[in-house]
């Protein structure tokens, strides 16, 4: 099969009995807001993709790939894709990782399964690595009950689409494409090297090294392990106006575990 890849999205919205688009329970325009992003991210649309530093632009890179909220629930019925559950709790931590997803799941190895909830004392969202046999990912999570991407309600979506109740700096949805890209076997650009140069890395090539994870919005360059930090990439921790880019290196890396992974594969 080749490109455009389709991937089909569920959003199961788990709130805490709100109306819908308030609270939690945030507007259908919203997490419809959050699917553009991806794909404007992901395909490198994003309007801020000229803010790419010049000595970067050569090897920022898109995917062919598209993210469509499914259209079709397990039963073969019509959906908007967006599910509303009330949760049976109203924060959660990672440690409520299995309960948050059993309050709604579709089958991982047919969607993509994104929740959206109040996540617990600022965590803006976490993800699940592929089951593959890429470097350094062996012993990844292998649970399909769990197999999917959570985030904030408050990082859902960008002010890009509208005028949502948003945190401010990390209110351009690109929660969601750093998850996502964790998702198809992308780990942080810093490789967690706990400020180690010349560690292991993200097994990414293109990528430069650096020890640490970059936070906020520092002006360009910045020099760590003797080169310009990437802190512009959606794999470091940046600021979401202050991100733009994935390399042709994490493309690469994305396709392999879309084309080869089990319940990566099966999306397509
Ligand atoms: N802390 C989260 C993680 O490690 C997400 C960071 C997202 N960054 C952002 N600028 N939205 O997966
Ligand atoms: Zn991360
Ligand atoms: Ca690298």
């Amino acid at each position: 099969q080749s490109g455009p890849y389709r991937i089909p999205v569920v959003v199961h919205i788990i709130h805490k009995g709100e109306a819908v688009g308030t609270g939690v329970n945030i507007s259908d325009e919203q997490v419809r807001s959050q699917i553009k992003v991806l794909n404007r991210d992901f395909n490198r649309l994003n309007t801020d993709a000229s803010s790419t530093p010049s000595e970067f632009a050569g090897v920022a890179a898109k995917l062919d790939i598209e993210f469509v909220l499914a259209k079709q629930n397990p039963a073969g019925e019509p959906t908007t894709g967006i599910v509303r559950v009330r949760g049976s709790k109203n924060t959660w931590t990672v440690n409520d990782d299995a309960t948050l997803k059993a309050q709604s799941y579709w089958p991982a190895e047919d969607y993509l399964n994104l929740w959206v909830t109040d996540l617990s004392s600022g965590l803006l969202g976490y993800a699940q690595f592929p089951v593959s046999s890429l470097a350094g990912l062996e012993s990844a999570e292998n649970n399909r009950l769990t197999d999917g991407v959570a985030i904030d309600y408050t990082v859902t979506g960008s002010l890009d689409d509208g005028n949502f109740n948003l945190t401010s700096s990390f209110n351009r949805g690109r929660t969601a494409t750093h998850e996502v890209g964790h998702f198809f076997g992308l780990r942080h650009i810093w490789g967690d090297d706990n400020g180690l140069c010349g560690g292991n890395g993200d097994y990414v090539a293109d990528t430069p090294d650096q020890g640490n994870s970059t936070s906020g919005c520092p002006s360009h360059p910045q020099t760590a392990c003797s080169v310009h930090t990437m802190f512009q990439n959606y794999m470091d921790y940046t600021n979401d106006a202050c991100m733009n880019l994935f390399t042709s290196g994490q493309a690469d890396r994305m396709m392999t575990v879309i084309e080869n992974s089990p319940r990566r594969a099966s999306l397509l």
